[in-house]
Protein backbone atom coordinates (compact mmCIF):
# COMPACT_ATOMS: atom_id res chain seq x y z
CA UNK A 1 0.00 0.00 0.00
CA UNK A 2 1.73 3.45 -1.04
CA UNK A 3 2.44 5.61 2.00
CA UNK A 4 0.67 9.03 2.48
CA UNK A 5 2.51 11.87 1.33
CA UNK A 6 5.12 13.76 3.32
CA UNK A 7 6.18 17.48 2.66
CA UNK A 8 9.42 18.47 1.62
CA UNK A 9 12.30 18.45 4.50
CA UNK A 10 13.76 21.95 5.21
CA UNK A 11 16.48 22.88 3.61
CA UNK A 12 19.38 25.77 4.10
CA UNK A 13 20.34 27.40 0.65
CA UNK A 14 24.15 29.09 0.62
CA UNK A 15 24.76 32.72 0.29
CA UNK A 16 26.60 33.63 -2.90
CA UNK A 17 30.09 33.44 -1.24
CA UNK A 18 29.26 30.02 0.56
CA UNK A 19 28.33 28.70 -2.86
CA UNK A 20 31.27 30.45 -4.85
CA UNK A 21 33.38 28.59 -2.36
CA UNK A 22 31.96 25.14 -2.16
CA UNK A 23 32.72 21.98 -4.23
CA UNK A 24 29.91 21.83 -6.39
CA UNK A 25 31.11 25.49 -7.81
CA UNK A 26 34.43 24.19 -8.29
CA UNK A 27 35.28 22.78 -11.50
CA UNK A 28 36.39 19.10 -12.34
CA UNK A 29 37.76 17.22 -15.39
CA UNK A 30 35.86 14.20 -16.72
CA UNK A 31 37.61 12.88 -19.78
CA UNK A 32 39.05 15.18 -22.28
CA UNK A 33 37.17 18.15 -20.95
CA UNK A 34 36.31 20.09 -18.07
CA UNK A 35 33.45 21.33 -16.10
CA UNK A 36 32.85 24.38 -14.33
CA UNK A 37 30.72 22.80 -11.80
CA UNK A 38 29.70 19.59 -10.21
CA UNK A 39 26.22 19.70 -11.08
CA UNK A 40 24.98 16.60 -13.69
CA UNK A 41 21.52 16.93 -15.44
CA UNK A 42 20.96 12.75 -15.76
CA UNK A 43 19.13 12.01 -18.87
CA UNK A 44 15.83 12.15 -19.26
CA UNK A 45 13.22 11.14 -21.90
CA UNK A 46 11.24 14.15 -23.10
CA UNK A 47 9.31 12.49 -25.59
CA UNK A 48 9.46 15.53 -28.01
CA UNK A 49 11.39 13.86 -31.08
CA UNK A 50 9.67 13.37 -34.62
CA UNK A 51 8.18 10.06 -35.34
CA UNK A 52 11.45 9.60 -36.81
CA UNK A 53 14.09 10.45 -34.19
CA UNK A 54 14.98 13.87 -35.34
CA UNK A 55 15.62 16.85 -33.34
CA UNK A 56 12.50 19.12 -33.36
CA UNK A 57 11.93 22.62 -32.03
CA UNK A 58 10.41 21.89 -29.02
CA UNK A 59 13.60 19.05 -28.62
CA UNK A 60 15.77 22.23 -28.69
CA UNK A 61 13.43 24.32 -26.33
CA UNK A 62 13.78 21.56 -23.97
CA UNK A 63 17.59 20.92 -23.92
CA UNK A 64 17.91 25.30 -24.09
CA UNK A 65 15.82 25.53 -21.25
CA UNK A 66 17.91 23.07 -19.22
CA UNK A 67 20.68 25.25 -19.93
CA UNK A 68 19.28 27.97 -18.95
CA UNK A 69 20.46 26.71 -15.52
CA UNK A 70 24.13 26.29 -16.25
CA UNK A 71 24.52 22.91 -14.86
CA UNK A 72 28.16 21.55 -15.13
CA UNK A 73 27.33 18.50 -17.39
CA UNK A 74 23.94 17.90 -19.68
CA UNK A 75 22.91 14.42 -20.88
CA UNK A 76 21.03 13.89 -23.76
CA UNK A 77 17.98 11.14 -23.53
CA UNK A 78 18.54 7.79 -24.23
CA UNK A 79 18.81 8.12 -27.82
CA UNK A 80 19.06 4.98 -30.03
CA UNK A 81 22.22 3.79 -32.30
CA UNK A 82 20.05 1.33 -34.63
CA UNK A 83 18.40 3.03 -37.28
CA UNK A 84 14.70 1.38 -36.92
CA UNK A 85 11.47 3.21 -35.86
CA UNK A 86 10.99 3.71 -32.33
CA UNK A 87 8.41 6.52 -31.67
CA UNK A 88 9.67 10.43 -31.15
CA UNK A 89 13.01 9.74 -28.78
CA UNK A 90 16.03 10.32 -30.42
CA UNK A 91 18.31 8.46 -32.74
CA UNK A 92 21.36 8.59 -33.38
CA UNK A 93 21.34 5.80 -36.11
CA UNK A 94 22.92 7.47 -39.38
CA UNK A 95 24.69 10.19 -40.64
CA UNK A 96 21.33 12.28 -41.56
CA UNK A 97 20.84 13.39 -37.48
CA UNK A 98 23.51 14.84 -37.03
CA UNK A 99 22.74 18.02 -38.68
CA UNK A 100 19.89 18.03 -35.75
CA UNK A 101 21.86 17.11 -33.20
CA UNK A 102 24.49 19.72 -34.00
CA UNK A 103 21.85 22.54 -34.07
CA UNK A 104 21.30 21.32 -30.64
CA UNK A 105 24.76 21.34 -29.84
CA UNK A 106 24.64 24.99 -30.78
CA UNK A 107 21.77 25.97 -28.60
CA UNK A 108 23.10 24.88 -25.21
CA UNK A 109 26.20 26.17 -25.98
CA UNK A 110 24.68 29.55 -26.74
CA UNK A 111 22.15 29.64 -23.75
CA UNK A 112 24.63 28.04 -21.00
CA UNK A 113 26.92 30.94 -22.10
CA UNK A 114 29.38 27.90 -23.05
CA UNK A 115 29.48 26.91 -18.93
CA UNK A 116 27.45 23.39 -19.74
CA UNK A 117 29.29 20.07 -21.37
CA UNK A 118 27.33 18.03 -22.90
CA UNK A 119 27.02 14.55 -23.44
CA UNK A 120 24.58 12.16 -25.34
CA UNK A 121 23.17 9.01 -23.45
CA UNK A 122 22.92 5.96 -26.71
CA UNK A 123 21.68 2.87 -26.18
CA UNK A 124 20.68 -0.44 -27.72
CA UNK A 125 17.66 -2.24 -26.76
CA UNK A 126 15.97 -5.48 -27.38
CA UNK A 127 12.25 -6.33 -28.84
CA UNK A 128 9.49 -5.76 -26.56
CA UNK A 129 5.75 -6.00 -27.44
CA UNK A 130 2.61 -5.18 -26.26
CA UNK A 131 0.55 -6.96 -24.06
CA UNK A 132 -1.68 -8.94 -26.60
CA UNK A 133 -5.80 -9.45 -25.98
CA UNK A 134 -6.19 -13.50 -24.88
CA UNK A 135 -7.92 -14.27 -27.96
CA UNK A 136 -5.16 -13.16 -30.37
CA UNK A 137 -2.12 -14.60 -28.70
CA UNK A 138 -4.39 -17.70 -28.30
CA UNK A 139 -5.89 -17.58 -31.62
CA UNK A 140 -2.87 -16.33 -33.85
CA UNK A 141 0.46 -15.55 -32.51
CA UNK A 142 1.40 -18.71 -30.23
CA UNK A 143 3.37 -21.19 -32.28
CA UNK A 144 1.87 -24.44 -31.72
CA UNK A 145 3.68 -26.96 -30.54
CA UNK A 146 3.95 -30.53 -29.60
CA UNK A 147 4.54 -29.98 -26.02
CA UNK A 148 1.16 -28.22 -25.93
CA UNK A 149 -0.71 -30.92 -27.42
CA UNK A 150 0.84 -33.22 -24.90
CA UNK A 151 0.09 -31.24 -22.36
CA UNK A 152 -3.88 -30.39 -23.36
CA UNK A 153 -4.40 -34.10 -23.07
CA UNK A 154 -4.71 -33.86 -19.41
CA UNK A 155 -7.60 -31.04 -19.53
CA UNK A 156 -8.72 -31.00 -23.01
CA UNK A 157 -7.97 -33.83 -25.17
CA UNK A 158 -8.87 -32.66 -29.14
CA UNK A 159 -8.16 -34.08 -32.20
CA UNK A 160 -5.10 -33.08 -34.80
CA UNK A 161 -6.69 -29.67 -36.17
CA UNK A 162 -4.49 -26.33 -35.24
CA UNK A 163 -7.87 -24.84 -35.10
CA UNK A 164 -9.59 -27.13 -32.73
CA UNK A 165 -6.36 -27.49 -30.65
CA UNK A 166 -6.31 -23.53 -30.53
CA UNK A 167 -10.00 -23.07 -29.36
CA UNK A 168 -9.34 -26.18 -26.99
CA UNK A 169 -6.88 -23.41 -25.39
CA UNK A 170 -9.01 -20.12 -25.60
CA UNK A 171 -11.42 -22.51 -23.33
CA UNK A 172 -9.31 -23.56 -20.47
CA UNK A 173 -8.99 -21.70 -17.28
CA UNK A 174 -6.32 -19.30 -16.52
CA UNK A 175 -4.60 -22.33 -14.05
CA UNK A 176 -4.80 -25.17 -16.59
CA UNK A 177 -3.41 -22.74 -19.07
CA UNK A 178 -0.52 -21.81 -17.36
CA UNK A 179 0.37 -25.47 -16.93
CA UNK A 180 0.06 -26.39 -20.85
CA UNK A 181 1.80 -22.78 -21.92
CA UNK A 182 5.73 -22.67 -21.25
CA UNK A 183 6.69 -19.80 -18.28
CA UNK A 184 7.83 -17.59 -21.33
CA UNK A 185 4.35 -18.07 -23.31
CA UNK A 186 2.83 -17.08 -20.09
CA UNK A 187 4.59 -14.42 -20.00
CA UNK A 188 3.81 -13.23 -22.90
CA UNK A 189 0.58 -13.34 -22.85
CA UNK A 190 0.18 -11.77 -19.76
CA UNK A 191 3.47 -9.06 -20.08
CA UNK A 192 3.85 -9.01 -23.80
CA UNK A 193 6.73 -11.11 -25.18
CA UNK A 194 10.40 -9.65 -24.69
CA UNK A 195 13.39 -10.77 -26.03
CA UNK A 196 16.10 -11.38 -23.77
CA UNK A 197 20.33 -11.53 -24.54
CA UNK A 198 19.88 -15.35 -23.93
CA UNK A 199 17.61 -16.06 -26.25
CA UNK A 200 21.19 -17.38 -28.83
CA UNK A 201 18.09 -18.93 -30.68
CA UNK A 202 17.09 -15.48 -32.61
CA UNK A 203 19.60 -14.61 -35.03
CA UNK A 204 19.87 -11.03 -34.51
CA UNK A 205 20.38 -11.60 -30.43
CA UNK A 206 22.74 -14.09 -30.66
CA UNK A 207 24.76 -12.04 -33.36
CA UNK A 208 24.67 -8.76 -30.87
CA UNK A 209 28.36 -9.20 -29.76
CA UNK A 210 29.13 -8.88 -33.84
CA UNK A 211 27.12 -6.06 -34.35
CA UNK A 212 26.72 -4.09 -31.19
CA UNK A 213 30.35 -2.73 -30.80
CA UNK A 214 29.98 -1.21 -34.55
CA UNK A 215 26.70 0.36 -33.91
CA UNK A 216 28.12 2.23 -30.94
CA UNK A 217 31.28 3.43 -32.48
CA UNK A 218 29.71 4.61 -35.45
CA UNK A 219 26.85 6.18 -33.43
CA UNK A 220 29.36 7.64 -30.96
CA UNK A 221 31.45 9.46 -34.10
CA UNK A 222 28.23 11.46 -35.47
CA UNK A 223 28.04 12.28 -32.05
CA UNK A 224 31.64 13.72 -32.10
CA UNK A 225 30.95 15.31 -35.35
CA UNK A 226 27.90 16.82 -34.41
CA UNK A 227 30.26 18.79 -31.77
CA UNK A 228 28.86 16.54 -28.21
CA UNK A 229 31.41 16.78 -25.66
CA UNK A 230 31.58 13.36 -25.10
CA UNK A 231 29.14 10.16 -25.03
CA UNK A 232 27.45 7.93 -22.42
CA UNK A 233 27.15 4.73 -23.36
CA UNK A 234 23.58 3.10 -21.50
CA UNK A 235 24.58 0.10 -19.61
CA UNK A 236 22.00 0.75 -17.06
CA UNK A 237 18.55 -0.03 -16.42
CA UNK A 238 16.29 -2.48 -18.86
CA UNK A 239 18.34 -1.82 -21.92
CA UNK A 240 20.48 -4.67 -23.87
CA UNK A 241 24.46 -3.93 -22.54
CA UNK A 242 22.48 -3.76 -18.84
CA UNK A 243 21.29 -7.04 -19.72
CA UNK A 244 24.82 -8.54 -20.36
CA UNK A 245 25.80 -7.25 -17.16
CA UNK A 246 23.52 -8.59 -15.44
CA UNK A 247 23.86 -11.08 -13.10
CA UNK A 248 20.81 -13.03 -14.69
CA UNK A 249 22.85 -13.09 -18.11
CA UNK A 250 23.11 -16.56 -18.56
CA UNK A 251 24.38 -17.31 -22.40
CA UNK A 252 26.83 -19.78 -22.86
CA UNK A 253 28.76 -18.35 -25.87
CA UNK A 254 31.71 -16.69 -23.98
CA UNK A 255 28.96 -13.11 -23.38
CA UNK A 256 27.68 -14.47 -20.21
CA UNK A 257 27.32 -16.71 -17.33
CA UNK A 258 30.48 -15.73 -15.72
CA UNK A 259 31.69 -12.32 -14.47
CA UNK A 260 33.83 -11.90 -17.18
CA UNK A 261 31.88 -13.07 -19.50
CA UNK A 262 28.67 -10.84 -18.99
CA UNK A 263 31.67 -7.73 -19.08
CA UNK A 264 33.32 -8.95 -22.41
CA UNK A 265 30.42 -7.48 -24.71
CA UNK A 266 30.38 -3.79 -22.92
CA UNK A 267 34.65 -3.99 -23.06
CA UNK A 268 34.24 -4.48 -26.44
CA UNK A 269 31.27 -2.04 -27.32
CA UNK A 270 34.20 0.89 -25.02
CA UNK A 271 37.28 -0.74 -27.21
CA UNK A 272 35.52 -0.37 -30.64
CA UNK A 273 34.20 3.24 -29.48
CA UNK A 274 37.40 4.27 -28.02
CA UNK A 275 39.02 2.65 -31.16
CA UNK A 276 37.06 5.54 -33.37
CA UNK A 277 36.72 8.62 -31.42
CA UNK A 278 40.25 8.11 -30.21
CA UNK A 279 41.56 9.08 -27.09
CA UNK A 280 41.10 12.90 -26.40
CA UNK A 281 36.95 12.62 -26.71
CA UNK A 282 35.11 11.89 -23.45
CA UNK A 283 33.30 8.16 -23.04
CA UNK A 284 31.64 7.68 -20.66
CA UNK A 285 28.60 5.18 -18.65
CA UNK A 286 25.91 4.64 -16.85
CA UNK A 287 25.72 1.31 -14.54
CA UNK A 288 24.06 -0.02 -12.43
CA UNK A 289 24.75 0.07 -8.68
CA UNK A 290 22.18 -2.51 -8.43
CA UNK A 291 20.03 -4.07 -10.51
CA UNK A 292 17.23 -4.35 -7.42
CA UNK A 293 15.64 -7.75 -8.89
CA UNK A 294 15.89 -11.72 -7.80
CA UNK A 295 18.59 -13.02 -9.17
CA UNK A 296 19.83 -9.94 -10.60
CA UNK A 297 23.61 -8.03 -9.91
CA UNK A 298 24.16 -6.32 -6.55
CA UNK A 299 27.15 -3.50 -5.56
CA UNK A 300 29.99 -6.19 -5.69
CA UNK A 301 29.04 -6.80 -9.11
CA UNK A 302 28.83 -3.49 -10.24
CA UNK A 303 31.95 -2.40 -7.86
CA UNK A 304 33.20 -5.58 -10.41
CA UNK A 305 31.99 -3.40 -13.74
CA UNK A 306 33.38 -0.66 -12.74
CA UNK A 307 37.01 -1.45 -12.08
CA UNK A 308 37.13 -3.68 -15.18
CA UNK A 309 35.33 -0.53 -17.48
CA UNK A 310 37.99 1.77 -15.76
CA UNK A 311 40.84 -0.49 -16.75
CA UNK A 312 38.51 -0.55 -20.41
CA UNK A 313 39.73 3.40 -20.59
CA UNK A 314 36.37 4.68 -19.75
CA UNK A 315 36.32 8.40 -18.77
CA UNK A 316 33.35 8.62 -15.68
CA UNK A 317 31.13 6.25 -14.60
CA UNK A 318 27.49 7.63 -13.72
CA UNK A 319 25.42 5.22 -11.11
CA UNK A 320 21.80 4.38 -11.39
CA UNK A 321 19.98 1.68 -9.65
CA UNK A 322 16.64 -0.67 -10.64
CA UNK A 323 14.87 -0.13 -13.52
CA UNK A 324 14.24 -3.45 -14.42
CA UNK A 325 11.58 -5.45 -17.04
CA UNK A 326 11.75 -8.23 -14.94
CA UNK A 327 9.56 -6.87 -11.89
CA UNK A 328 7.57 -4.37 -14.01
CA UNK A 329 4.13 -3.98 -12.77
CA UNK A 330 1.45 -5.79 -15.86
CA UNK A 331 0.73 -3.67 -18.45
CA UNK A 332 -3.11 -3.68 -19.79
CA UNK A 333 -3.85 -5.32 -22.95
CA UNK A 334 -2.46 -3.38 -25.88
CA UNK A 335 0.54 -1.49 -23.58
CA UNK A 336 3.91 -2.31 -23.48
CA UNK A 337 5.41 -2.94 -19.70
CA UNK A 338 7.06 0.02 -18.50
CA UNK A 339 10.42 -0.80 -16.46
CA UNK A 340 10.40 1.80 -13.85
CA UNK A 341 7.31 0.20 -12.07
CA UNK A 342 7.67 -2.63 -9.56
CA UNK A 343 10.49 -2.60 -6.57
CA UNK A 344 13.05 -2.07 -9.01
CA UNK A 345 11.25 0.75 -10.77
CA UNK A 346 10.41 2.78 -7.11
CA UNK A 347 14.55 2.34 -6.43
CA UNK A 348 15.24 3.88 -10.02
CA UNK A 349 13.02 7.06 -9.51
CA UNK A 350 12.55 7.50 -5.45
CA UNK A 351 9.84 9.26 -4.41
CA UNK A 352 7.99 10.22 -1.27
CA UNK A 353 5.32 8.04 -2.04
CA UNK A 354 7.42 5.10 -1.86
CA UNK A 355 9.82 5.62 0.70
CA UNK A 356 10.01 7.37 4.14
CA UNK A 357 13.53 9.04 3.15
CA UNK A 358 13.93 8.71 -0.96
CA UNK A 359 16.48 11.69 -0.58
CA UNK A 360 19.96 10.81 -1.79
CA UNK A 361 18.69 7.77 -1.10
CA UNK A 362 21.05 6.10 -3.96
CA UNK A 363 23.92 7.50 -2.84
CA UNK A 364 25.77 4.30 -0.88
CA UNK A 365 25.99 2.90 -3.98
CA UNK A 366 27.77 5.17 -5.85
CA UNK A 367 30.01 5.76 -2.81
CA UNK A 368 30.94 1.99 -2.55
CA UNK A 369 31.82 1.96 -6.85
CA UNK A 370 33.81 5.28 -6.22
CA UNK A 371 35.75 4.08 -3.07
CA UNK A 372 36.33 0.49 -5.09
CA UNK A 373 37.78 3.09 -7.89
CA UNK A 374 40.47 4.40 -5.83
CA UNK A 375 41.41 1.78 -4.21
CA UNK A 376 42.69 0.66 -7.34
CA UNK A 377 44.30 3.96 -7.81
CA UNK A 378 41.55 4.56 -10.39
CA UNK A 379 40.87 8.11 -10.54
CA UNK A 380 37.92 8.86 -13.18
CA UNK A 381 34.97 10.60 -11.87
CA UNK A 382 31.91 8.91 -10.65
CA UNK A 383 28.00 10.56 -10.80
CA UNK A 384 25.61 9.94 -8.08
CA UNK A 385 21.92 10.38 -8.24
CA UNK A 386 18.41 9.77 -6.82
CA UNK A 387 16.50 12.03 -4.66
CA UNK A 388 18.91 15.07 -4.83
CA UNK A 389 17.29 18.21 -5.47
CA UNK A 390 18.65 20.59 -2.29
CA UNK A 391 22.56 22.40 -1.95
CA UNK A 392 23.19 21.05 1.27
CA UNK A 393 22.45 17.21 0.10
CA UNK A 394 24.39 18.13 -3.25
CA UNK A 395 27.46 19.19 -1.38
CA UNK A 396 27.74 16.45 1.89
CA UNK A 397 27.60 14.20 -1.12
CA UNK A 398 30.57 15.71 -2.63
CA UNK A 399 32.08 16.09 0.78
CA UNK A 400 31.65 12.82 1.69
CA UNK A 401 32.95 11.44 -1.34
CA UNK A 402 29.84 9.66 -2.65
CA UNK A 403 30.17 10.86 -5.72
CA UNK A 404 32.20 13.94 -7.78
CA UNK A 405 29.47 15.05 -9.52
CA UNK A 406 25.65 15.35 -8.41
CA UNK A 407 22.95 14.18 -10.77
CA UNK A 408 20.13 16.07 -10.20
CA UNK A 409 17.25 14.82 -13.25
CA UNK A 410 13.70 15.77 -11.53
CA UNK A 411 15.19 18.57 -9.48
CA UNK A 412 16.71 19.98 -13.20
CA UNK A 413 13.24 19.08 -14.63
CA UNK A 414 11.28 21.24 -11.84
CA UNK A 415 13.47 23.93 -12.02
CA UNK A 416 15.95 24.08 -14.64
CA UNK A 417 17.48 27.31 -13.44
CA UNK A 418 17.63 25.94 -9.75
CA UNK A 419 21.83 25.52 -10.22
CA UNK A 420 22.02 29.14 -10.83
CA UNK A 421 19.71 30.43 -8.72
CA UNK A 422 22.03 28.64 -5.59
CA UNK A 423 25.26 30.10 -7.66
CA UNK A 424 23.72 33.38 -6.83
CA UNK A 425 22.76 32.78 -3.51
CA UNK A 426 19.26 33.01 -4.59
CA UNK A 427 18.31 29.35 -3.35
CA UNK A 428 15.29 30.63 -1.87
CA UNK A 429 13.67 30.63 -5.31
CA UNK A 430 14.40 27.63 -6.46
CA UNK A 431 11.12 25.35 -7.28
CA UNK A 432 11.76 22.45 -5.53
CA UNK A 433 10.66 19.08 -7.02
CA UNK A 434 8.19 17.51 -4.76
CA UNK A 435 9.18 13.78 -5.91
CA UNK A 436 5.54 12.57 -6.35
CA UNK A 437 6.44 11.60 -10.01
CA UNK A 438 3.97 12.61 -12.43
CA UNK A 439 6.33 13.16 -15.26
CA UNK A 440 7.46 9.93 -14.82
CA UNK A 441 3.58 9.16 -15.07
CA UNK A 442 4.08 11.16 -18.80
CA UNK A 443 7.03 9.10 -19.44
CA UNK A 444 5.09 5.82 -19.21
CA UNK A 445 2.20 6.62 -21.04
CA UNK A 446 4.80 7.95 -24.21
CA UNK A 447 3.15 11.60 -23.35
CA UNK A 448 5.31 14.67 -23.54
CA UNK A 449 6.95 15.16 -20.41
CA UNK A 450 6.19 17.97 -18.10
CA UNK A 451 6.42 18.91 -14.52
CA UNK A 452 2.93 19.61 -12.35
CA UNK A 453 5.08 22.37 -10.86
CA UNK A 454 5.05 24.53 -13.94
CA UNK A 455 1.12 24.86 -14.32
CA UNK A 456 1.22 27.17 -11.48
CA UNK A 457 2.43 29.43 -14.26
CA UNK A 458 -0.03 28.16 -16.54
CA UNK A 459 -0.13 31.73 -18.38
CA UNK A 460 3.03 33.06 -17.51
CA UNK A 461 4.68 33.57 -21.54
CA UNK A 462 8.08 31.64 -22.14
CA UNK A 463 11.01 33.83 -22.86
CA UNK A 464 10.10 34.38 -26.55
CA UNK A 465 6.45 35.77 -25.70
CA UNK A 466 4.66 32.93 -26.24
CA UNK A 467 3.02 30.32 -24.58
CA UNK A 468 4.14 26.70 -25.65
CA UNK A 469 1.53 24.07 -24.50
CA UNK A 470 1.81 20.06 -24.47
CA UNK A 471 -0.52 18.36 -27.90
CA UNK A 472 -3.32 17.95 -25.04
CA UNK A 473 -3.49 21.85 -24.93
CA UNK A 474 -4.00 21.06 -20.74
CA UNK A 475 0.06 21.80 -19.43
CA UNK A 476 2.68 23.87 -20.19
CA UNK A 477 5.57 22.36 -22.19
CA UNK A 478 8.22 24.59 -20.66
CA UNK A 479 9.81 25.15 -17.46
CA UNK A 480 8.31 28.87 -16.65
CA UNK A 481 11.04 32.07 -16.87
CA UNK A 482 12.89 32.40 -14.29
CA UNK A 483 11.73 36.69 -13.08
CA UNK A 484 15.06 37.77 -11.80
C1 LIG B 1 10.91 11.60 -17.27
C2 LIG B 1 12.16 10.85 -17.00
C3 LIG B 1 12.86 10.27 -18.06
C4 LIG B 1 14.05 9.57 -17.82
N1 LIG B 1 14.78 9.10 -18.88
C5 LIG B 1 15.99 8.51 -18.65
C6 LIG B 1 16.85 8.15 -19.72
O1 LIG B 1 16.58 8.42 -20.89
N2 LIG B 1 18.03 7.54 -19.42
C7 LIG B 1 18.42 7.27 -18.12
O2 LIG B 1 19.49 6.72 -17.90
N3 LIG B 1 17.62 7.63 -17.09
C8 LIG B 1 16.44 8.25 -17.32
N4 LIG B 1 15.69 8.69 -16.26
C9 LIG B 1 16.20 8.47 -14.88
C10 LIG B 1 16.97 9.72 -14.41
O3 LIG B 1 18.10 9.95 -15.21
C11 LIG B 1 17.43 9.58 -12.95
O4 LIG B 1 18.33 8.52 -12.85
C12 LIG B 1 16.28 9.34 -11.98
O5 LIG B 1 15.21 10.20 -12.25
C13 LIG B 1 16.74 9.53 -10.53
O6 LIG B 1 17.30 10.81 -10.36
P1 LIG B 1 16.47 12.05 -9.68
O7 LIG B 1 16.02 11.55 -8.36
O8 LIG B 1 17.44 13.15 -9.59
O9 LIG B 1 15.32 12.33 -10.58
C14 LIG B 1 14.51 9.41 -16.49
C15 LIG B 1 13.81 10.00 -15.44
C16 LIG B 1 12.65 10.71 -15.68
C17 LIG B 1 11.93 11.35 -14.52
S1 LIG C 1 6.48 16.33 -11.93
FE1 LIG C 1 6.79 16.06 -9.74
S2 LIG C 1 8.47 14.56 -9.55
FE2 LIG C 1 8.46 15.32 -11.67
S3 LIG C 1 9.90 17.01 -11.65
FE3 LIG C 1 7.90 17.91 -11.28
S4 LIG C 1 7.69 17.99 -9.06
FE4 LIG C 1 9.39 16.61 -9.52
Amino acid sequence: MAKPKRSLPATRWPTRDSAQQSLLFTPIQVGSFECQSRGWVPAMVPWRATEGGEVTPQVLEWYGRMADGQPGVLVVEATGVRDVPSGPLLRIGDDRFIDGLRELVQVVKERSAGRTRLVIQILDFLRIRRRPEKHRFLGEFLSITKSHRRALEEFAPCGPDEADLRKALAELDDASLQKVLSQREWEALNNGERERVGDLQVDAVRDLPQVLPGLFAAASSRAQKAGFDGVELHMAHAYTLASFLSACNMRDDGYGSTIEGRQRLPLEVLAAVRAKVGPDWTVGCRILGDEVIPGGSRIEDACSHALALAKGGIDFISVSKGGKFEDARQPAVGQAAYPYTGASGAECMPTVTHFEQPFGRNLPLSHAIRATLREAGHGIPVIGAGGIGTFELAEEALQNGDCDLVGAARQSLADPDWWLKVREGRGDEVRRCIYTNYCEGLDQKHRQVTCQLWDRDLEEPDRDGTIQRSTDNKRRLNAPPWKR
